[in-house]
């Protein structure tokens, strides 16, 4: 299959000035944000949503399971309509596509976090686990934003309680003094708790989360004194139980550094499910050009990235993240995971350069330093696979007469030339 011959048009960039959504306010009074939260961006389509969903609601929940569903998959470009008797602002929404991949895996999600197991999404580096996990707790729960941040450095305190010392000290242990994590908080709410990679967290410090998972409660032995209007029970100590609706949405990435084996005991509290890349190039492509445009737009710049350039930057990511190209020609793999996100990057990359730094360059000569710079991520030594890639597919695709690779193949002194770019 040869990449299309179309020209790549030198587009002088058009700038208009767009003014982001207005957002809630924080604790600061800020309304500006740079990454307004799930429940924020999509607010609108969440309201719709609930107003005219009237399927069966797992206890706790915001929304029909079925509503989740169409709200992370979209309604396939369909309508959904409000019935007569609502008076909504809006009578109809089409709801967006957000994950682009396979509807039973949603399901399958949605399904688990309506039981009482954990769901643990698995995968590659920057095949949207994050994202999923944040748009099924703004879905179900209406916030996203009780999530632990797994690292080397994570307690148990971050997974369950600490306290204020100041208060501690003046007070003693009470209610006033506990300081509860975001999964405790989940728990107290009726909420979904969200754990981000999770197996960087020390083996015994994950297995905080074994007797949450499994009892659906939380000893706080410290305080003695239950004070019911806290939702602490009193009997030898204090004991959270989980209102319903709580439950837990844990990521891992297969390929990573740092990661600590999960217990077997853990493992037999969560679904594992395993979000694959991308499957179709069309999709990826589409995807691509849909967040590098909507990241455009948020720094007020709506600059269309050339469909040609994007196709050949995916098509390159996806040869380079097999192993095999689009032909079926061997090609060598670098350390990097060459991710979908990492793709949406550097398009916006090239796209925020024609805005910010527009020169008389062709936009396809940015593109092998942005590779570049993927590439050499994990490995300094991978410049050479790039290389050969650029010697075997590239120069191929070239040789097939195909106008853009051949500019492309013209560009390869670039990347013995170019350092990497930050
Ligand atoms: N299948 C997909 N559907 C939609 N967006 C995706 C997909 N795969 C990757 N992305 C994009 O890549 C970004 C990376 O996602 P993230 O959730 O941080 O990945 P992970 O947690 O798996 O490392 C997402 O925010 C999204 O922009
Ligand atoms: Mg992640």
């Amino acid at each position: 299959m040869t990449a299309k011959k179309k020209a790549t048009k030198k587009a002088t960039p058009k700038r208009k000035t767009t003014k982001a959504a207005p957002t809630a306010q924080d604790d600061t009074g800020a309304t500006e944000r740079q990454v307004p939260l799930a429940e924020e961006r999509h607010a609108e389509e969440l309201a719709f949503l609930a107003a005219v969903d009237d399927g069966p609601r797992p206890p706790g929940w915001r929304l029909s399971a079925r509503a989740v569903v169409t709200f992370i998959i979209g309604s396939d470009g369909e309508a959904l309509r409000a019935p007569a008797k609502l008076a909504l602002p809006k009578k109809q929404m089409v709801i967006s596509q957000k994950f682009v991949g396979d509807q039973a895996l949603v399901e399958r999600c949605v399904v688990t976090l309506a039981g009482e197991r954990g769901l643990l999404l698995v995968g590659e580096p920057g095949t949207a686990k994050s994202m999923i996990s944040e748009l099924l707790a703004a879905a179900i729960c209406g916030t996203s934003t009780l999530t632990v941040q797994g690292t080397a450095g994570t307690t148990e305190e971050h997974l369950r309680y600490g306290w204020n010392y100041a208060l501690l000290i003046a007070r003693g242990p009470c209610p006033e003094a506990l300081v509860p994590s975001p999964v405790l908080r989940a728990m107290q709410q009726g909420s979904i708790a969200r754990i981000e990679e999770v197996t960087r967290c020390l083996p015994e410090v994950q297995d905080a989360l074994v007797s949450i998972l499994s009892d659906r409660r939380l000893a706080i032995p410290e305080l003695v004194d239950g004070d019911p209007d806290q939702n602490l029970e009193s009997n030898a100590g204090s004991t959270v139980f989980a209102r319903p609706g709580f439950n837990m949405i844990a990521s891992a990435n297969l390929r990573d550094r740092g990661v600590s084996e999960m217990s077997a005991a853990l493992k037999r509290r969560f679904n594992f499910e395993t979000v694959e890349p991308i499957a179709n190039i069309a999709m990826e492509t589409a995807l691509v050009k849909q967040q590098a445009t909507a990241a455009l737009q948020r720094v007020g710049s709506d600059l269309e990235v050339d469909d040609a350039v994007l196709e050949a930057l995916v098509m390159a990511f996806r040869d380079l993240r097999s192993g095999r190209s689009v032909e079926g020609w061997a090609v060598e793999r670098p350390g990097t995971v060459m991710s979908t996100a990492e793709a949406v990057s550097v398009a916006t990359s090239m796209g925020l350069q024609q805005a910010y730094l527009p020169d008389d360059r062709d936009v396809l000569a940015t593109l092998p330093g942005y590779l570049l710079g993927v590439v050499l991520k994990d490995e300094p030594k991978d410049r050479g696979r790039l290389l050969a890639y650029w010697d075997g597919a590239i120069s191929r695709r070239a040789e097939d007469g195909a106008r853009l690779w051949k500019q492309l193949l013209e560009l390869r002194q670039t990347l013995e030339e170019t350092q990497p770019s930050a």
